[in-house]
């Protein structure tokens, strides 16, 4: 049975992928080329400076470090702009009462996020104090579909990876959940979650 239970942050339990959405799509249309919510799929899950790489692959464009250093900071400035505005209303449907329940059925919880901002989020939410361990971008070198997040997340909650289920929104955070060892329920469309244990549309689904 689930003695952990890992969540990724952004589109499971916040609806913060519409804002990377908005401030990637800014950087490519400042640098001449569309980006679709289509092509936005492929960034989910995604660390920052490679979310910037196929974000260039799909421009067909290149850029030097220096360069890329740049442009991946006027992205996140502008992402920073838009969540520093987040409010709990923003939570997704379910998300909290179903950390709650988990926490009142004494299961362990924890984030497993490749953002460098889950901290900032998580205070602006109100939530920090329903994580018995975070695993941020801060904190892992390797990004999703690498296991290292949620391997990490495991060891925090003193779990083996076998007991723990993680819930993700991402094809990329599917696969790194899988690679782990661990369950996974994907959050969002069985046509992009595939590979997941299980598939439902939100985590109000989950609540009994
Ligand atoms: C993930 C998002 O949670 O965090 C990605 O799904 C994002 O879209 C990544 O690129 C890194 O986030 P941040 O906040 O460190 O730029
Ligand atoms: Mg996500
Ligand atoms: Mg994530």
């Amino acid at each position: 049975s689930m003695k952990g239970a890992i969540f990724d942050l952004d589109g499971v339990i916040v609806d913060t992928a519409k804002y990377h959405y908005l401030a990637w799509r800014a950087l490519a249309n400042r640098l001449g080329f569309e980006f679709t919510e289509a092509d936005n799929e492929r960034l989910k899950g995604v660390s920052r400076m490679r979310s910037l790489q196929i974000l260039l692959e799909i421009g067909g464009m290149d850029a030097d470090e220096a360069e890329r250093e740049q442009m991946a900071e006027t992205k996140n400035k502008e992402y920073v702009d838009y969540i520093s505005r987040l409010e709990p209303s923003e939570l997704l449907p379910g998300a909290k009462e179903y950390l709650m329940c988990l926490r009142s059925r004494g299961v362990r919880v924890a984030l497993g996020s490749a953002s460098k901002n889950a901290v900032f989020i998580l205070e602006r939410l109100g939530i920090t104090g329903l994580f018995d361990a975070v695993v941020d971008g801060t904190k892992v070198a390797k990004a999703k579909p690498d296991p290292e997040v949620f391997l990490a997340a495991s060891a925090e909650l003193g779990l083996d990876p076998a007991d723990c289920v993680v819930f993700e929104d991402a094809a990329a955070g599917v696969e790194a959940a899988k690679a782990a060892g661990c369950r996974v329920v994907g959050i969002g469309s069985a046509d992009i979650l595939g590979a997941a244990d299980r598939v439902v549309g939100g985590l109000d689904a989950l609540l009994p």
